[in-house]
């Protein structure tokens, strides 16, 4: 996937805000990128154009050979709120995309059985959302994004409202579920932890307008010991970075 030049204007009655300006990307198939950045930065707004959700002022974003101007199911989203159908189980909403898609019956159990299990649900597949704690909602929203096995997944802050206890569990499991697949993935996170943990690369924004600052690589086997001195130096780099860029906020 590419991302080029891309620029975000956003033009309300009172003012002109410039969200993004000058954002270049190339992700390579499988990788999972990490965005950390001040808040308020364009993060999200950088997530909501590769979406095809917003079109750029300037700029585009190309996945394959294909230009993506608007939303499209080679790009799965998993949003912090998780947009699921309380009133359905964990199964069908799991199911919701494919039965849309039209995939054939039996297709659609076996594939969300598989990525149920991958989040490790298998024993509430058939609850109902509103059952279930917050944790378990976001692995729903995550399963529901990986059936449809889209070229890219895109993450804002999934596990932004989790407890520290749940958040480290979902960490893990992502991590298991990245290194037997070969999905790419964009990642927005506040935490760094998180970004070292999951990432074969960090980028560090800007603050507004965004644009990359520096670009780190993460070239650590998984799953990856948060308490080794070379992760710690890494977290602490990264954290003198985003320093530079004031984020340490309020
Ligand atoms: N729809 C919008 N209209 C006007 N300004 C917006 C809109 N969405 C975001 N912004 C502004 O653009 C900037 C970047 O927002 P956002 O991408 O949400 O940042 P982040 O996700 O990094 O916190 C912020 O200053 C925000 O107020
Ligand atoms: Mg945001």
């Amino acid at each position: 996937m590419s991302i080029d030049g891309l620029r975000v204007v956003y033009i309300t009655d009172e003012s002109e805000t410039v969200a993004v300006d000058s954002f270049s990307l190339d992700v390579k198939k499988g990788e999972l990128v990490s965005i950390v950045g001040p808040s308020g930065c364009g993060k999200t707004t950088i997530l909501r154009c590769i979406a095809g959700l917003l079109q750029p002022t300037e700029g585009k974003v190309t996945i394959g050979d294909k230009v993506c101007t608007s939303p499209g199911s080679d790009r799965g989203m998993v949003f912090q709120d998780f947009a699921l159908f309380p009133w359905r189980t964990v199964k069908q909403n799991v199911k919701f995309g494919m039965e849309i898609a039209g995939v054939p019956k039996e297709e659609q159990e076996e594939r969300a059985m598989r990525y149920i299990k991958a989040v490790g649900l298998e024993k509430f597949a058939d609850s109902r959302i509103h059952e279930l704690s917050g944790g378990m909602k976001q692995r729903v929203g995550i399963a529901r994004a990986l059936v449809m096995h889209p070229a890219v997944i895109l993450m804002d802050e999934p596990f932004g409202a989790l407890d520290a206890q749940t958040r480290n569990i979902m960490q893990e499991q992502l991590d298991k579920i990245i290194v037997h697949s070969d999905r790419t993935i964009i990642f927005v996170t506040h935490s760094v932890d998180e970004a070292l943990y999951l990432s074969d690369r960090v980028v560090i924004l800007t603050k507004r307008p965004s644009s990359i600052y520096k670009i780190v690589d993460v070239p650590w086997p998984r799953p990856r010991d948060r308490a080794s001195p070379e992760f710690t130096n890494l977290r602490k780099r990264i954290l003198e970075y985003l320093e530079q860029q004031n984020v340490m906020e309020d």
